[in-house]
């Protein structure tokens, strides 16, 4: 499996499993078949509400003998509501997860709600000014005690990680982004590399499996693309593997999630071959703007947020 050396000297594996949508009483049982198949990369976060059984899971996979705690990457990000509780809401996961420290931690959305504000239930009151180098202190601070061995952000615009940097003491190791043929975010990505901020691309199979109320029912799908299909025959793999080899020959790191054996494999032979240059060129020329996950959940009536102020141009 190809590495990225991160800019806090740690390297992470390109490929790893996501586990957004991976649900509880699934998601265990692909965690072990993932780290049996090679998998040593693993993205979690808090608002999955799924952190515990993939606790369990890795524990038992240490206990067989499967892999070490020390040869896995494992993030897990900072929900919404606990921006002014960093360490706590950390160690929660920590707790969950079964683990002593984390390998990365990202505060997940440039968004800051009350305490205790369930997820969908906010209201125009439920929202509150984002503070991003008080936050961001917090985050360091977590570093410092040894709970985590990298932070770093997911859905930032340039713009906030410029707010960040103004103050950080230690730089996000990674932006986290909707990335994929249909939305390629250029700016953003030549933006982070300028930075040596690393970017891993999420959703990048277009995430079909997102819940039908955040869903378009004629929504563009990448995995039948005419292209993307045709370049997997050309390649004799499948239309996942494209769209996962075009992220890691972009040099970004990617997370599909899949709960299911045969495709969790084919996913991590994907980073084992490469796509020929005319390949890339057609699959860059897909580009079309389009966001799956547009957040739109954010922006109720009265929220100080809209899609411009939340994508910030991006
Ligand atoms: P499953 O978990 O049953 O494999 P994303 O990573 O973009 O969020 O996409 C995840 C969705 O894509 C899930 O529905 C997942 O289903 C499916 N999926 C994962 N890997 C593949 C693959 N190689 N080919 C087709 N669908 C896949």
């Amino acid at each position: 499996m190809k590495h990225l050396l991160l800019n806090n000297s740690r390297k992470i594996p390109i490929l790893g499993l996501g586990t957004w949508k991976a649900k509880p009483g699934d998601v265990g049982e692909a965690v072990r078949t993932a780290l049996k198949a090679g998998y040593r990369h693993i993205d979690c976060a808090a608002i999955y509400f799924n952190e515990d059984e993939i606790g369990q899971a890795l524990t038992d996979s240490f206990n067989q003998g499967i892999c070490k705690r020390e040869d896995i990457f494992v993030t897990s990000k900072l929900w919404i509501d606990q921006k002014d509780t960093v360490q706590s809401a950390l160690q929660q996961s920590l707790q969950d997860l079964q683990l002593d420290y984390l390998d990365m931690y990202l505060i997940h959305w440039p968004v800051n709600v009350k305490k205790g504000v369930k997820f969908g239930e906010w209201d125009k009151d439920s929202f509150l000014p984002e503070n991003h180098s008080e936050t961001w202190a917090q985050m360091e601070s977590c570093v410092q005690k040894g709970l985590t061995t990298g932070i770093g952000v997911s859905n930032y615009s340039s713009k906030r990680i410029e707010e960040i940097l103004k103050t950080a003491s230690i730089k996000p190791a990674i932006n986290q982004i909707e990335r994929h043929p249909y939305l390629q975010r250029d700016e953003l990505v030549s933006y982070c590399r300028s930075q040596n901020i690393a970017v891993t691309a999420y959703s990048p199979l277009g995430s079909k499996d997102r819940h039908p109320s955040v869903k378009d029912e004629n929504e563009p799908s990448l995995l039948h693309n005419e292209v993307v299909n045709a370049v997997a025959e050309r390649n004799e793999c499948t239309a996942g593997q494209v769209l996962l080899n075009w992220q890691i020959q972009h040099g970004c790191i990617t997370i599909p999630k899949s709960t299911n054996a045969g495709r969790l494999k084919q996913n991590l032979e994907a980073a084992d071959f490469s796509l020929s240059e005319d390949d890339m060129k057609q699959l860059n020329a897909l580009e079309q703007g389009f966001r799956y996950v547009d957040a739109r959940f954010f922006c109720p009536k009265g929220s100080p947020y809209t899609l411009d102020i939340l994508w910030d141009g991006m």
